[in-house]
């Protein structure tokens, strides 16, 4: 008895949410709203219309960039940074391995046991730890500092006898730092700046790699870092070392970059001696390129004005995780302050900045319900707006399509660029090579329509007979993988009697 009139309450709250939403939307009608409203998406889907020929133009201007930052350091805002990783993994690498990864809210401690030349990885294992917000903008690198390495050193303590060390020797760590460093050595390297919502301004200019180092220091950890490397850089080590063809890496994550090998004569700012391998990974940061060709909108401005770094990371802010959910909550709240979208006042919760996340819009814009279900219980959950109507539930799918459309394209734009500089875009006559590009980030993995929508652009930009030769492959935490194997090869026990 008690269940039925319970479903009877039901069904009476979804049967006047129904009305309320109907009354909402005739009035809308009538009062010439829905047409301000529809006015409002299709000028923003213009601003961020990405036809092919802007495409190419995104790509020129880039490969532009790509010269200029390896000219000179600071030549262009695209700081195309020398990684010293001058060789790759060989799959011959062996031991036992660490990582440190920190790039976003959560990091990662890795364990790897390396087993040598046709063994590959004969173990693994790894803790993730969320970052408490308040160490990611606060005033004391320390602080952030000492927290991580707290988590690191109860790692350790709490790994059995089969993964100690050889006595008198070092545990040996790769550190995947996913900020913008200068490098001046394969194990050092000065923060250029923060990005993804970190801002610790006393961290700028400092060595991470010694930050990190003392703060191991005072908790009494016996480690070293071998390799300071960007996650792009580590998913292309990773990668490498799963897949010889694996020549460039891209991360569509909170944040977005792009690494690839270049050859080291063609990189003017080198003033080192050529390595013997004659190539050098570039950890591009392409996520600060910015050009007049990027199709951006007042929304867009407005998202970076009010961000902790304004100016910077343009193109990164209109196609990586962190963003694009800001984007649509923009301008839904436009929408509900200009057209009364969501009834006569402005629901609060639509003011709220960033509190519509990337998994959220990807939820939405890939809803195949009949009725929009998931795009109901999102805005009811994150908007505390329950009075959406199917037509109104239409025109947010739409928004999360129009930003994730632009955010892939432009992706696909920037894949295109390393293609073009590697020489890798045409087919040359007699030459059969395939070109292995390893792809990691939540946004990539997780997001479908997102995914699809950058390969299909790729195949757009290239043409069906060069996009067969090119394989986007998975990658997933490539970064901290590559990071410990690449500690294995910068080991300073390389060539020892116990190695
Ligand atoms: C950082 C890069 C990083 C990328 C992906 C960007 O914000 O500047 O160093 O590789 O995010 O994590």
């Amino acid at each position: 008895m008690g269940k039925v009139a319970v479903g009877i309450v039901v069904v009476c709250g979804m049967a006047v949410a129904a009305a309320a939403a109907v009354v909402v939307h005739r009035r809308m009608k009538k009062s010439g709203k829905w047409v301000k409203a529809m006015e409002i998406v299709k000028d923003f889907e213009i601003k961020c219309s990405t036809p092919i020929s802007r495409l190419r133009q995104v790509c020129d201007a880039m490969i532009v960039e790509m010269h200029a930052g390896l000219a000179s350091e600071g030549g262009s805002k695209l700081k195309m940074l020398i990684s010293y990783v001058d060789s790759l993994p060989t799959g011959k690498e062996k031991g036992l391995f660490y990582a440190l990864d920190l790039g976003g809210t959560n990091f990662r401690v890795l364990r790897l046991q390396l087993g040598g030349k046709g063994h590959g990885i004969l173990n693994q294992q790894f803790v993730e730890v969320s970052i408490p917000p308040s160490l990611m903008t606060g005033d004391s690198s320390d602080a952030l500092f000492d927290f991580i390495v707290a988590k690191l050193a109860k790692f350790i303590a709490q790994e059995g006898l089969d993964f100690k060390t050889t006595p008198g020797r070092q545990r040996e760590l790769g550190f995947t730092f996913s900020f913008p460093v200068v490098q001046t050595s394969i194990a050092s390297g000065t923060l250029l700046k923060w990005t993804k919502g970190f801002s610790i301004n006393e961290a700028v200019g400092r060595d991470v790699v010694a930050e990190l180092t003392k703060a191991m220091e005072r908790h009494g950890l016996d480690m070293r870092v071998s390799a300071l490397v960007n996650d792009t850089v580590g998913t292309l080590a990773g990668g490498r070392f799963a897949n010889k063809d694996v020549v460039a890496a891209v991360i569509l994550g909170t944040g977005s970059n792009a690494a690839y090998v270049e050859r080291a004569s063609a990189i003017p700012k080198w003033h080192g001696p050529l390595p013997r391998s004659g190539e050098m990974v570039i950890n591009m940061e392409w996520g600060n390129f910015k050009s007049a060709h990027l199709p951006l909108s007042e929304y867009d401005l407005e998202m970076d004005a009010d961000s902790l770094n304004p100016g910077d990371q343009i193109y990164e802010k209109v196609m990586s995780g962190m963003y694009l959910g800001e984007i649509v909550r923009r301008v839904l709240s436009w929408l509900a302050q200009e057209a009364a979208f969501f009834g006569d006042t402005v629901p609060p919760k639509l003011k709220v900045p960033f509190i519509l996340g990337t998994p959220a819009i990807s939820a939405m814009h890939q809803d195949t319900t009949p009725d929009l279900k998931v795009v109901t219980n999102h805005i009811k959950d994150i908007f505390e707006i329950s009075n959406t109507s199917l037509k109104m539930r239409k025109v947010i799918v739409q928004i999360c399509s129009i930003v994730a459309t632009r955010g892939a394209r432009l992706s696909a734009a920037g894949v295109l660029s390393i293609l073009r500089k590697m020489g890798r875009d045409t087919i040359k006559e007699g030459e059969k090579h395939r070109t292995v590009i390893a792809m990691d980030g939540g946004l990539y993995e997780h997001y479908t329509k997102y995914r699809k929508c950058l390969e299909n652009c790729l195949n757009e930009l290239l043409g069906k007979d060069v996009f067969e030769t090119i394989v986007l492959e998975l990658s997933s935490d490539g970064s901290g993988i590559g990071a410990a194997i690449l500690a294995a090869s910068h080991s300073k026990y390389l060539g020892s009697d116990d190695d």
